[in-house]
């Protein structure tokens, strides 16, 4: 089981009796999920990735903790639907931790600009990628010069983004741009090196439509959270963490503490990781 980024800090603020529910939006390798219920909480775990799910499925946990768990395969832009018809109304916490699992960043998915011989996929959500959604080839084959830039300027603050949109249509042209390497190349050879990840970053945002989860996501949580309950979000980078605090000030949730990733922490993702607890208070 993987040690989640702020597992502390986010029990810190779990207010533990038998009858709190909490709902994990984002149950990955149940970490979170599994030390919520070994507090006595139950907990509605969600997971957009059918492989997240069944390796969860798969962990040694004792009955006891497993009997807390409901685990649920879909997205949480639906968060109120699920916890609706799995009876998680007016329930006292709900959790996202935002991103990927490890496991999800090693797949044949083009996740990661590590891996230069992956296809360029970058689907999360299982339902989606089996419907034929659009990946991130096609983005790069599909959008025109405009519509590239829109994406990295947005979605991962590129800078010079018209440049590097202009230098993926004119190279699309003679080669297709198909996996990892062969964008990594094109963005090296027009913005940098260093500009590799923002890119990364901005095409994952686009194929999953992450922001708009978020938004959607919240909203739906702020339906089905008791007054008073919290709102735990741990993300990592920026341009998250942005919609966050103006959808949070949008809707009147009362921030009640921020953590900010420690420099001490190795990788890179660690440290910029923000954790916003907000209050519904209304
Ligand atoms: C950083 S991992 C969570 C790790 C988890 N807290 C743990 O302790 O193992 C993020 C998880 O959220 C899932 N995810 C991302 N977007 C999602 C969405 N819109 N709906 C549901 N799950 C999503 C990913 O599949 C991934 O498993």
């Amino acid at each position: 089981m993987h040690t989640p980024v702020f597992l502390d800090k986010v029990l810190a603020h779990v207010d533990s009796n038998r009858d709190t529910r909490y709902i994990d939006c984002t149950l990955g390798q149940g970490g979170h999920t599994i030390a919520l219920a070994k507090m006595g909480l139950h907990v509605l775990a969600i997971d957009a990735d059918h492989e997240q799910v069944e390796l969860f499925r798969r962990q040694r946990i004792s009955e006891k903790v497993r009997r807390r768990i409901t685990i649920v395969e879909g997205n949480f832009r639906d968060v109120a639907q699920i916890a609706h018809t799995h009876h998680f109304e007016n329930c006292d916490g709900i959790l996202f931790d935002l991103g990927l699992s490890m496991i999800q960043l090693e797949r044949e998915e083009g996740f990661s600009y590590r891996h230069q011989h992956q296809p360029l996929n970058m689907i999360i959500e299982t339902v989606a990628k089996q419907g034929g959604a659009t990946r991130a080839a096609d983005v790069v084959a599909q959008y025109d010069s405009a519509e590239l830039t829109a994406v990295f300027e947005k979605w991962g603050e590129v800078p010079d983004a018209s440049r590097l949109a202009h230098s993926i249509v004119t190279k699309r042209t003679k080669d297709p741009i198909l996996t990892v390497g062969d964008l990594a190349r094109v963005v090296q050879e027009t913005l940098g090196e260093r500009h590799i990840p923002k890119v990364f970053q901005a095409l994952r945002i686009e194929v999953n439509s992450e922001l708009s989860n978020i938004q959607r996501g919240l909203e739906g949580a702020c339906e089905v959270l008791k007054p008073n309950g919290i709102i735990q979000i741990i993300s990592f980078h920026s341009v998250e963490d942005r919609v966050i605090k103006m959808w949070a000030k949008h809707k009147g949730l009362t921030p009640i503490a921020k953590y900010v990733g420690s420099r001490e922490k190795r990788a890179s993702f660690e440290r910029s990781a923000v954790l916003r607890i907000l209050q519904k208070t209304l």
